[in-house]
């Protein structure tokens, strides 16, 4: 990789100070008013600066125009762009509601410049806050330093390693077969990221602040413009580890309508190296599949038993973290304070875009896939996961994690 032009340097060592002090320090005047929703008529000092000192970077870089010092630069400057386009549309410097382009032109240049040269959306992702967050002497990027952001971008990103880690162990066992005894310790791999996984989201219900996060954090997460088109927010489902785990557990399927479209979707959003993983996934049957198509024959087996107790509990930890996703985890953090917002600010508080009760049935119809509930109008693995329980001769084979 060759060596980080002056101008990527001096924007990143910007993007790492001065940048989130300033935005932290509007964060506080936000945060004193009554009406902490409210962005108008405040801190318009600190909103000129961000603006036109991060405008100086990007001109810099954008004149420079230089995109071939391999992946990993190009994908951090997109972030840095990202970042400092999300913070003026969070400061209401931009909204794509009253604009049909972007009023920062260079931004959004050099922002589908980068993008269409690795083959992501030209805008921030989670990647880069949270698992490709590269910290430097321990500082991670960030909108602000408050602690809150911290742990929410922390959790995020252990979050995400985990059910990474989970999904990498079950692919492995496509090769080998269900049926090859030495799954075990695939399947007990597995149930041990996602009992990881379990605890981190319990550790980040019990210690966010919800109205630093929904007030404070959340807000840079909306959608904005690039160019023309609106793109929008991130969220920490953006990595193909979660529909690996999906596809691999055969818990919803590729072809699945709602499902598809979601993969579709979210495709840009992720790393190429993601985006590669996911296609390759959708091309394998999935594990609970394999062992429905053994069970007439060798429910008996001692390997077969082995097969399902491992998969069941990797099963039943997935759903866990899907009930925790929903029922703790947006019901608290923006469910509940979105129900105390007055309707002049209801806009535009999710970070994909559509209206909050669209996007909580979304979530809602994720959340029944992955706990296998029983439905009418989707199909979800219900029957097939109770027929396969029955046959499980000895519970607690189930791993422990
Ligand atoms: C998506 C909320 C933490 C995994 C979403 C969405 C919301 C949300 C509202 C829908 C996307 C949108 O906003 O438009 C939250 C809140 C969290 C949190 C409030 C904590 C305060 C996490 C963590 C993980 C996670 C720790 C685990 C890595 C996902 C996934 C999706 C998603 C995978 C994509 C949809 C799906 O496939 O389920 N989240 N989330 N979230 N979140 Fe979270």
């Amino acid at each position: 990789m060759r060596p980080m032009s002056q101008a990527t340097l001096a924007f990143d060592r910007w993007i790492r100070t001065a940048f989130p002090q300033m935005n932290e320090a509007l964060e506080n005047l936000y945060f004193e008013q009554d009406d902490r929703a409210n962005t108008q008529g405040i801190g318009d000092a600190l909103k000129a600066a961000i603006r036109d000192e991060g405008h100086g970077h990007i001109v810099a870089l954008w004149r420079e125009g230089n995109t071939g010092e391999g992946f990993d630069s190009a994908f951090d400057v997109l972030g840095n762009v990202g970042l400092y386009m999300a913070a003026l549309r969070r400061h209401e410097l931009t909204n794509p509601a009253r604009e049909d382009r972007s009023p920062f032109a260079e931004a959004s240049s050099l922002s589908l410049h980068l993008g269409a040269s690795i083959g992501m959306a030209p805008r921030f992702a989670t990647a880069h806050l949270a698992h490709r967050n590269r910290a430097v002497a321990g500082v991670r990027k960030s909108f602000t330093f408050l602690a809150d952001e911290f742990l929410f971008i922390d959790e995020n990103a252990r979050g995400i390693l985990c059910l990474q880690r989970a999904a990498d162990a079950l692919f492995r066992i496509v090769p080998l077969g269900v049926s090859n005894p030495v799954a075990d310790v695939q399947f007990e791999a597995a149930a041990h990221a996602l009992d990881q996984a379990i605890a981190i989201n319990a550790r980040l219900f019990a210690a966010l602040d919800v109205e630093r996060f929904f007030f404070s954090v959340r807000p840079y997460y909306k959608p904005y413009r690039v160019g023309r088109q609106e793109y929008r927010g991130a969220n920490a489902g953006d990595f193909a580890g979660i529909n690996e785990l999906d596809l691999l557990l055969g818990l919803t399927r590729a072809s699945d309508p709602h499902y598809a479209q979601l993969l579709v979707d979210k495709m840009l959003y992720m790393l190429p190296e993601d985006q590669a993983r996911l296609r390759d996934c959708m091309r394998h049957r999935s594990l609970l599949d394999e062992l429905l198509l053994l069970a007439d024959d060798h429910a008996a087996a001692p390997w077969f038993q082995a097969a399902l107790g491992g998969l069941l509990g990797v099963i039943d930890r997935f759903a866990e973290t899907a009930r925790q996703h929903h029922a703790l985890l947006v019901d608290r953090f923006i469910a509940g304070p979105a129900a105390t917002l007055d309707r002049a600010h209801m806009a535009g508080i999710t970070a994909s875009g559509p209206p909050l009760d669209a996007l909580l049935r979304a979530l809602q119809l994720l959340h029944d896939f992955r706990t296998a509930a029983p439905r009418s109008d989707v199909e979800t693995r219900h029957a097939d996961l109770a027929r396969l329980r029955a046959l499980l001769v000895d519970p607690s084979a189930e791993p422990v994690g």
